[in-house]
């Protein structure tokens, strides 16, 4: 997957829904790669899921490009998109372009930012650096100060139309695809339906031209209960309590380590 394949990839042309999901280390994004993902999402979300921020306002840029050199150390297939945190494009498009420079050299192939048509000239100045560029609209995370929160987005046909408005612009800048969250159904459809590019849903329904979801979400690693639109795949965090539990349990009654996990005593041990 690349950016101009992505900028063609719809499913009304018979095209299989792109796949999703984020990444902040090695580990995560070898064992999502191993999964044939097509997109491996380093994203903000990291403030919160990974860092034990309450929002996704805490991380710098210097944090992301550490997180995604870490993913670009699992050489995946994926394509590798860097979320631009807050206030790394809200300044000079110069500053904008520069912070995306290092995303990139740390690993990216593309990177995501969040608004509409405030963020056009942002969006010119990336695509002039030819840096491939996602949008994303609909729940903003980095706007909840803002928003007053966390809220299902486009639940008027006024709001609605002003996010369709947005994505066509986003698309004339030349974004290369487009991330919707938390909207309704009819919505993700109606924009999916309306735009050229690849749309990305979480939590904009069945329609999108593919679906994202967040690592710890999907296997069972998050303290709180998952968001309406998550689908949990496992319980991975009952089976590492269980195994560390089993790890303790054998140190306190000395079963471990034993003799395979001990290395032979030196012929004379004084020496
Ligand atoms: O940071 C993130 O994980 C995201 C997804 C929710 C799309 O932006």
């Amino acid at each position: 997957m690349n950016a101009p394949q992505l900028q063609t990839h719809k499913r009304r042309n018979g095209k299989a829904p792109l796949v999703m999901l984020t990444a902040y280390d090695e580990p995560s994004a070898r064992l999502a790669d191993a999964a044939s993902v097509d997109l491996l999402l380093v994203g903000d979300s990291v403030a919160n899921v990974v860092l034990g921020h309450a929002d996704t306002l805490h991380v710098s840029v210097e944090v992301m490009a550490h997180h995604v050199a870490a993913v670009a150390a699992a050489r995946p297939s994926a394509m590798i998109v860097a979320d631009m945190p807050w206030l790394s494009y809200h300044g000079t498009t110069a500053d904008a372009v520069a912070n995306a420079g290092v995303l990139i050299r740390a690993g990216a192939q593309a990177v995501k930012i969040e608004g509409g048509r405030n963020r056009l000239a942002v969006v010119h100045a990336l695509v002039d650096a030819e840096i491939p560029v996602i949008g994303h609209l609909g729940l903003t995370p980095q706007s909840v100060l803002a928003l007053g929160g966390f809220r299902v987005q486009a639940k008027t046909v006024d709001a609605a139309e002003r996010l369709l408005e947005d994505a066509l612009a986003l698309e004339a800048a030349g974004i290369s695809a487009l991330v919707l969250e938390a909207v309704p159904a009819n919505v993700g459809a109606a924009v999916t339906a309306a735009l050229t590019i690849a749309t990305i849903g979480i939590g904009a329904g069945a329609d999108t031209d593919g679906q994202v979801l967040v690592f710890h979400d999907i296997l069972g690693l998050t303290a709180t209960a998952p968001a309406k639109f998550v689908r949990q795949y496992a319980d991975v965090g009952r089976i590492i309590t269980s195994a560390i539990s089993s790890y303790a349990a054998d140190v306190r009654n000395g079963s471990f380590p034993g003799a395979s996990e001990t290395y032979a005593p030196t012929s004379d041990p004084a020496h």
